[in-house]
């Protein structure tokens, strides 16, 4: 139950948090991600994804662009109000199914600090655990990959208001994971992950 905190209370709610991750054999949390475009950060939630489930039996669910932005936030657009309610959205459907004993990988460029920490709040005040990761790649290097040609847009004024460019993107002060991916391989990348996961109690 969502509003019981961890363990949940009988009286509260119809079946305490900690039954719940019991039958489902694991405990839920939200890794939350946070980047420019052309961060890495569907490319490494899909890599730990693949590890997580094919390696580790766990139940896992992305939360991105492509399955977001074409269904439950398909009236948004990227203007700063918009990016805030699909952050908020995210943050409300990442609080359900990690409360259902998913872990729950985010990954939205969600470039503003107060909206990010709206979402860490929420899983807070709710006993859930959260962890914010920063793929932090500089502009000038996700310019260089420009994995999508979305920068060469931007240069050519055929897209205005992009992150990083020419719209804010606040950096997390204090990620609980800092990953400046573009000096690592992806296996590192995923082998920080798991370390976390197991600090956490997450994963055995
Ligand atoms: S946000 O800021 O959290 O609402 O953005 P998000 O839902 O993650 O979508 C980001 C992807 O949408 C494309 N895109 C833009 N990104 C930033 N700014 C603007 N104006 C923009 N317009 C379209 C872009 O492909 C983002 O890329 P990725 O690489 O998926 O992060």
């Amino acid at each position: 139950c969502a509003a019981a905190g961890e363990g949940g209370s009988q009286k509260a709610c119809h079946l305490p948090r900690k039954k719940r991750y019991a039958s489902v054999g694991q405990k839920g949390i939200t890794l939350w991600m946070t980047g420019l475009s052309g961060s890495g950060k569907s490319t490494i939630a899909k890599a730990l994804e693949e590890e997580l489930v094919l390696k580790h039996g766990k139940h896992v669910y992305r939360l991105d662009g492509d399955n977001i932005r074409t269904g439950l936030n398909r009236d948004l657009g990227f203007s700063a109000s918009d990016r805030a309610e699909s952050v908020r959205r995210v943050g409300e459907l990442a609080c359900l199914m990690n409360d259902a004993g998913t872990i729950t990988i985010v990954s939205l460029v969600s470039p503003y600090r107060e909206d990010r920490d709206i979402a860490r709040r929420r899983h807070e005040e709710q006993g859930l655990k959260f962890m914010e990761v920063f793929m932090d790649v500089p502009l000038d290097v996700v310019q260089d990959r420009d994995p999508k040609g979305l920068y060469k847009k931007v240069a050519a004024g055929e897209i205005k208001g992009f992150t990083g460019v020419d719209a804010p993107y606040e950096p997390p002060l204090e990620p609980e994971i800092l990953l400046p991916n573009y000096k690592m391989t992806i296996d590192e990348c995923v082998a920080v992950f798991l370390q976390r996961l197991r600090a956490e109690g997450v994963l055995e």
